[in-house]
């Protein structure tokens, strides 16, 4: 495996499933990790388990939905350490937004989360990172990015949004020593999809999922689509023309 270069880093939506993972796999590794989300009483619990293994996290209360108070958290948590080295933008939210039983409630709960949650995260450090020419800023997409999924605009659109950003900082900072990697799971079960009621494919436990992340994260890819089957298939339906997605997308997915 690749060098672990990190010191310090901060996760958010540390509070369950992926973020937690990600966490402690960090954690267990020397990095001291401040894990942010709402859900106090989690990252409390989180904190003590990683005290139990020798690691260091930090909970973070912090609604990232709340723009302005993400971007001075996040800028005090990056002073009080001196530096994150790693930052990774996990929070998200998975509301479904039927055309037929479309509610704006939702669909601005997954935009104000997914989209303005997650670029205040990155955009708090990213000047400073700029400045000291060192730091590793990670979005975790999702393969659910790759087309408009049934069920799912504002979120398939969300997370093409983060790609597309994703890109464009890494286009930006081509030739610096901060680096930047988009992260595109498929389906692995978590709270997230707990209540999801039809077919998954080549649904992941957690664990193996969050390994996966971690080391695409470490070796520094600039993006990295797991699990591979699905990955493969994404890429596929990408160039598939519209009559046939809409026929496949509506009966299958
Ligand atoms: N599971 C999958 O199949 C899958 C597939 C592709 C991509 N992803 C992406 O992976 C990431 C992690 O999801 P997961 O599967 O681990 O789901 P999860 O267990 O539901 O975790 C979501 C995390 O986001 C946090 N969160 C939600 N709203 C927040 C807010 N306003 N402010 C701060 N934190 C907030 C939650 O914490 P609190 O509720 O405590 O705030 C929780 O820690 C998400 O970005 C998701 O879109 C997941």
């Amino acid at each position: 495996m690749a060098e672990l270069n990190y010191r310090t880093a901060l996760v958010t939506g540390a509070s369950s499933g992926l973020g937690r993972g990600l966490a402690l796999w960090l954690g267990r590794r020397g990095v001291k990790v401040y894990a942010a989300a709402r859900r106090r009483d989690n990252l409390v619990a989180l904190a003590q388990e990683a005290r139990a293994l020798g690691a260091h996290i930090e909970p973070v209360e912090l609604d990232v939905s709340q723009a302005e108070a993400t971007l001075e958290r996040v800028r005090e948590l990056d002073s009080a350490c001196d530096g994150l080295d790693l930052v990774v933008a996990n929070a998200g939210v998975g509301k479904q937004t039927h055309a037929l039983q479309f509610e704006w409630a939702d669909a601005k709960q997954v935009i104000d989360v997914n989209v303005t949650g997650a670029v205040a995260t990155l955009s708090a450090v990213l000047p400073r990172m700029v400045e000291r020419n060192r730091g590793h800023l990670v979005g975790i997409s999702s393969l659910a990015s790759c087309r408009g999924l049934p069920r799912n605009a504002a979120y398939s659109a969300s997370k093409a949004f983060l790609n597309t950003f994703l890109e464009s900082l890494r286009v930006d900072l081509h030739g610096t020593q901060v680096r930047v990697t988009c992260i595109k799971p498929g389906f692995v079960k978590t709270e997230m999809t707990a209540s999801i009621p039809y077919f998954m494919p080549f649904l992941l436990e957690t664990d193996p999922a969050v390994e996966l992340m971690a080391r695409a994260i470490v070796r520094g890819e600039d993006e990295y689509g797991f699990p591979w089957p699905m990955d493969r298939a994404v890429g596929l339906a990408k160039w598939a023309p519209n009559f046939l997605f809409d026929a496949v997308a509506s009966k299958v997915l």
